[in-house]
């Protein structure tokens, strides 16, 4: 549940009506809910309570920082992906012992800053990787905690761009050389071969990964320390999957219920690295009705928000509930099943300004008749949305709120065209 509803036809968030926000502070506009936000935390929380887990928000889905902070003040750790996103958990306030690095190509610069951070683990993907890491922790004499990240080779089970744990993609370990790797590192004099790591893709509409991956971590866990690596953490990354169309989501209890009983056996800490279940429901982004137009055969509404604000639906042809933010006349709320025939609606393209015919947020969508001006939330946007936004089209990057009950904060402001070419034109101050 999130804290997106309508009252009396109109969109709220939390307390405050979305067209009012709207108005103050421009289309496309990403606005998220704190009470959303906390909310799925709390869930995670309360479901794996029991293995007192770290939970890593996935700094990866939404690096804003007003978010970060918030994540942070509930308690929340950060998985981070690159040196920027380090730089973000740690402005946000998160201390290193609660962030763990992951990503197959760590520069040399940002293994040493996060051994300097103190971080809790280095996600390791690679046997290079690994005795690089080693080199580079004797250089600055830090001990490098290490969990090595396995591809546990399962059966595909979401997006092929995002299937992480299928043979053939560039991360982790092939689970048949991953215990050879191991073996080489037995009793490096600065690395720590304390965890196990794997992320098995996302988003993940399904316990079943949980409970195979488990199996093969539980028996390499075992393994490893038979060869003398002290394993303490077992890290279970993300994934796990969101409503976007209808309710189509997992509790967090039934990915706890496969993960929590190996992680007892193993005594070990268990390690989570969520993003999209704590923010996905907690954004929407709102734009505004350009124009309509019919053109072979088909209806299209413009809207001012496009594939740079928002690129899953170009690339991974990702369902986002689009609705009217001010239900017009006799329209309902968005349909519960949008495969049924919907009264009152008319099927059209939502598409954007730029100049791409992948230029989409839906496809022969049911909406209720629109007109120019009228204002629509693309639900389900919190993760992967902002995170994802580019200048394409020379277009500024939209701005983000903050809505905490009736309160509403700028945690972004909308680019502007200076923005756009300053660094250019540093760059070429002096030509
Ligand atoms: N941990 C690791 C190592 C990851 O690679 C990811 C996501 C996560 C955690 C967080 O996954 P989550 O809990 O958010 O599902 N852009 C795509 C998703 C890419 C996910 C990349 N890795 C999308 O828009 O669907």
């Amino acid at each position: 549940m999130d804290f997106f509803q309508y009252k009396n036809g109109v969109l709220h968030a939390e307390a405050i009506p979305v067209h009012i926000l709207a108005e103050r502070f421009g289309t496309p506009l990403y606005i998220y809910s704190r009470a959303t936000l906390a909310r799925h935390l709390t869930q995670i929380q309360e479901a794996f309570a029991e293995a007192e887990p770290l939970i890593c928000y996935s700094v990866k889905s939404n690096g804003n920082l007003a978010l970060a902070r918030e994540m942070a003040r509930l308690g929340s750790g950060f998985d981070v992906t690159s040196g920027g996103e380090m730089y973000r958990a740690i402005l946000a306030g998160a201390p290193g012992r609660k962030i763990v690095f992951a990503g197959v190509g760590k520069s040399k610069a940002e293994l040493a800053r996060a051994l300097q951070a103190g971080v809790f683990l280095f996600n390791v993907e690679s046997e290079e990787e690994l005795h690089f890491l080693g080199g580079v922790a004797r250089e600055v004499d830090i001990p490098a905690p290490v969990a090595l990240r396995v591809n546990p080779d399962l059966p595909p089970k979401t997006h092929a761009k995002t299937d992480t744990s299928v043979k053939g993609v560039k991360f982790g370990l092939d689970i048949e050389t991953v215990l050879d790797v191991a073996r080489g590192v037995v009793g490096h004099s600065h690395l720590r071969v304390i965890g196990l790591h794997m992320h098995l893709g996302s988003p993940i509409l399904s316990a079943d990964p949980y409970r195979m991956g488990a199996a093969k971590g539980e028996h390499l866990v075992g393994e490893l320390r038979k060869m003398g690596h002290p394993i303490t953490v077992l890290n279970m990354g993300g994934g796990f999957g969101i409503h976007y169309r209808k309710q189509e989501a997992l509790p967090a209890s039934a990915f706890a219920a496969e993960i929590l009983p190996v992680v007892k056996r193993l005594g070990c800490k268990l390690v989570l690295e969520p993003g999209r279940f704590i923010v996905g429901n907690a954004g929407i982004l709102v734009s505004k009705v350009l124009y309509r137009k019919e053109s072979g055969g088909k209806k299209f509404v413009i809207q001012d928000a496009a594939m740079n604000d928002l690129i899953r639906p170009t690339l991974y042809d990702s369902f986002h509930r689009i609705w009217p933010v001010n239900l017009p006349k006799g329209a309902s709320a968005p349909p519960e099943d949008y495969e049924a025939e919907i009264p009152g609606t008319e099927k059209v393209d939502v598409v954007g300004p730029v100049c791409e015919s992948g230029d989409f947020l839906a496809k022969q969508r049911a909406l209720p008749p629109l007109a120019q001006g009228d204002l629509l939330a693309v639900f389900s946007a919190g993760a992967y949305g902002m995170a994802m936004a580019s200048n394409y089209n020379s277009r500024p990057r939209a701005a983000e709120v903050l809505v905490d009950g009736d309160t509403a904060r700028l945690a972004r402001r909308r680019e502007t065209l200076e923005d756009l070419v300053r660094p250019e034109l540093e760059a070429m101050a002096d030509w």
